[in-house]
């Protein structure tokens, strides 16, 4: 008997307490058979190397791994190229005429490319780069939004040599000037334009500002957006039109024959400094981990799935599971530029019975936005093709995922909730959907050839059912390099908290299965939208303002956001405290790092709880941001400082 009155979240969560892979997905799994873990642990090195064996090698490497901790070389010795992996490896195989990409504009103009039209696409854009003088190690920041020509751009540099960064299309033009400079890039490629929301984003705008900054850049390519658009921002002297440099290249291009463990990308992700890291993947190593994840966490079959990554490719998600990992597999895939909401509530779910997707993989953020949004909007669309659903970013509450479950997935796609960093590369903790009962909220167990450790205070292990600090304690293939131009602050800040052991920077807990339930960070890093930002970085975006003489910044809990910013300040004398102040020191935040980190409010105060050396007590802050009962303050120089806060507060919210 069926029931057919809609089923309450409660419900789903009794009925969903674990989630055994169902027999038919079992069947067609790439793999089932849980002896991959016994295997891989038994000897890791072997079960990575079975893995970079299937990539395309010129020559192949002499030594696995050199691992002088803690700085590790995989596939010593071996030379590759990593466009081929994701292009020529497809198209000398006969599958030039599988879909790559099936592109959907926001405002609704599609695109079909295959993968013989990537490669020729990519050639012509490597050809360009060449033409602009751009050269093997040198370094090229991508500002573009989600249009084929930005994968194309990414494969380009990588077929060439050349180092590329990414900076998400959102960022500010102080953001992107610092992480141009930073790195010294010769050229930008960015597009004029960007449509969001039903608007377009000068994106060119923001280049001009930020490049005024940057003497190394020579050029600026710009790839007009879909044509008729004008961007209000003038042309510069170092511009030069994709028409000009791209369009008319030849469509061939000789790979660059790379060194395993030559510079693949820079990416740079908020610390618990001001300053963002540039996290460095190389060649070899980071294309075996994106094969080999993307291969098992997704099931990927090449012939049949239609598979749909929503995250943007200014994030890691977007390099490993946009572009390299599906595109080494040879799976097709959808690609979609705008808002989930555009024109309508339904449009991700209107994509997906129109290209028939497969496998789904987005973040918790959306789907908590989904579940407000209402349930109308996905149950109105034939969603039946879905076989595999993915989560990355930020823990997903219980509720998220039965709503997920059973909204989009019909009740019978596994869920693979996937852990993991910039700086890891890919996924290290995850179900494998053929094999893993799941738990609701629980990312389970590592990915075979992973070992990762709870640890204590004092670095000891936590064994069995407990919390601790999450540790990854053997090297693997995709792991980071280093900061860039950074050494130093690459060895304290992943290898000095437990000497040894890569430390992520989250809390974990393992119950009494043996899953793994991340809790989030525990540093000065909050998670906005499944997007990291540093209170650092805006307290001195705040402090930047003349208004501002001191400020703190804290995550507090968020209903969709999982975690938004807040900013304590304290005025400069001369300046009063008003809501008008309030919000332009918000929106200054959002000019000076991008949109992502406006703080939801900022509060002024006369005072901040620090301790008697000065150190200020976020976690006070946050108790009183999320109306909890103060925690202990024996330690706070001046208690009654918090009494005054409070009330601010409290009058803010009425
Ligand atoms: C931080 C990494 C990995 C791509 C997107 C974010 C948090 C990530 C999960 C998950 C709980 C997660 C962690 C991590 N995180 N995935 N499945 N469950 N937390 O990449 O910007 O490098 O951030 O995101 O806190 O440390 P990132």
């Amino acid at each position: 008997m069926t029931d057919s009155s809609p089923k309450t979240i409660d419900t789903l969560l009794s009925e969903h307490r674990t989630f055994v892979p169902p027999a038919d997905f079992v069947a067609q799994a790439n793999v089932s058979d849980a002896s991959v873990y016994t295997t891989a642990d038994a000897d890791y090195e072997s079960w990575w190397a079975s893995w970079a064996e299937k990539l395309q090698w010129d020559k192949k490497w002499d030594t696995v791994l050199d691992w002088q901790l803690p700085y590790a070389k995989w596939f010593v010795g071996g030379k590759l190229n990593a466009s081929v992996q994701c292009l020529d490896r497809h198209v000398d195989a006969g599958n030039g005429g599988r879909i790559a990409f099936h592109f959907e504009g926001e405002p609704g103009d599609c695109r079909t490319l295959t993968y013989a039209d990537m490669l020729a696409g990519v050639c012509q854009v490597a050809n360009g780069l060449k033409s602009l003088g751009v050269e093997k190690g040198d370094r090229v920041t991508l500002y573009m939004p989600m249009v084929p020509e930005l994968a194309m751009t990414v494969l380009a540099c990588a077929r060439i040599g050349a180092i590329f960064s990414v900076v998400f299309a959102g960022f500010s033009p102080t953001s992107l000037k610092d992480r141009v400079q930073d790195q010294a890039a010769k050229l930008i490629v960015c597009a004029d334009g960007a449509w969001r929301g039903g608007k377009v984003l000068d994106l060119k705008k923001v280049v001009n500002e930020a490049v005024a900054d940057c003497p190394s850049v020579e050029n600026v390519l710009v790839w007009p957006r879909g044509g008729a658009l004008k961007s209000s921002a003038e042309d510069l002297d170092r511009d030069v039109k994709w028409a000009d440099v791209v369009s008319s290249q030849a469509t061939t291009c000789e790979p660059e024959s790379m060194d395993a463990e030559d510079p693949l990308f820079i990416l740079y992700t908020s610390g618990t400094t001001g300053k963002p890291k540039g996290i460095l993947h190389t060649t070899g190593g980071y294309m075996t981990g994106a094969l080999a994840t993307s291969n098992l966490v997704f099931d990927l079959k090449p012939e049949t799935d239609v598979y749909w990554c929503t995250a943007d490719i200014g994030w890691i998600t977007g390099h490993s599971y946009i572009v390299f990992g599906p595109m080494a597999n040879g799976v097709t895939q959808v690609m979609y530029e705008g808002a989930p909401n555009y024109p309508k509530f339904d449009r991700f779910w209107e994509l997906v019975a129109k290209y028939k997707v497969s496998v789904f993989y987005t973040a918790p953020t959306a789907i908590r936005a989904f579940m407000k949004w209402g349930d109308e909007h996905p149950d109105q669309h034939d969603l039946t093709s879905l076989r595999l659903l993915g989560s990355v970013g930020e823990p997903i509450n219980p509720e998220a995922w039965v709503w997920y479950l059973h909204h989009i997935g019909g009740g019978n796609c596994p869920i693979v909730d996937t852990w993991w960093q910039t700086e890891t590369g890919g996924i290290m903790i995850t179900p494998l959907p053929g094999i893993t009962t799941t738990v609701p909220g629980s990312a389970t167990t590592p990915f075979p050839g992973i070992e990762a450790k709870l640890l204590n205070e004092d670095g000891s292990e936590v064994i069995g059912a407990g919390g601790g600090y999450l540790a990854l304690t053997r090297p693997w293939p995709s792991m980071l390099r280093g900061i860039w131009g950074d050494n130093e602050r690459y060895e304290e800040t992943y290898w000095s908290r437990f000497p040894g052991k890569y430390f992520a920077g989250d809390g974990a807990k393992r119950d009494e299965d043996g899953n793994l339930w991340i809790l989030g960070r525990v540093d000065d890093v909050m998670n906005v939208s499944g997007h990291r930002l540093s209170t650092m970085e805006i307290e001195s975006a705040l402090v930047a303002h003349e208004a501002v003489a001191e400020a703190a910044v804290i995550g507090i809990a968020h209903e969709l956001k999982g975690q938004t910013p807040v900013g304590f300040v304290i005025l400069r004398n001369g300046y009063e405290a008003t809501p008008e102040l309030s919000e332009e020191l918000r929106a200054f935040v959002a000019k000076e790092i991008g949109g992502l980190a406006r703080p939801e409010k900022v509060i002024f105060t006369p005072e901040l709880p620090k301790t008697r050396s000065g150190k200020i007590m976020r976690r006070l802050l946050r108790d009183v941001a999320e109306g909890k009962a103060i925690g202990d303050v024996t330690t706070l120089a001046d208690p009654s400082v918090l009494q005054g806060l409070q009330q601010e507060y409290e009058a803010k919210e009425s």
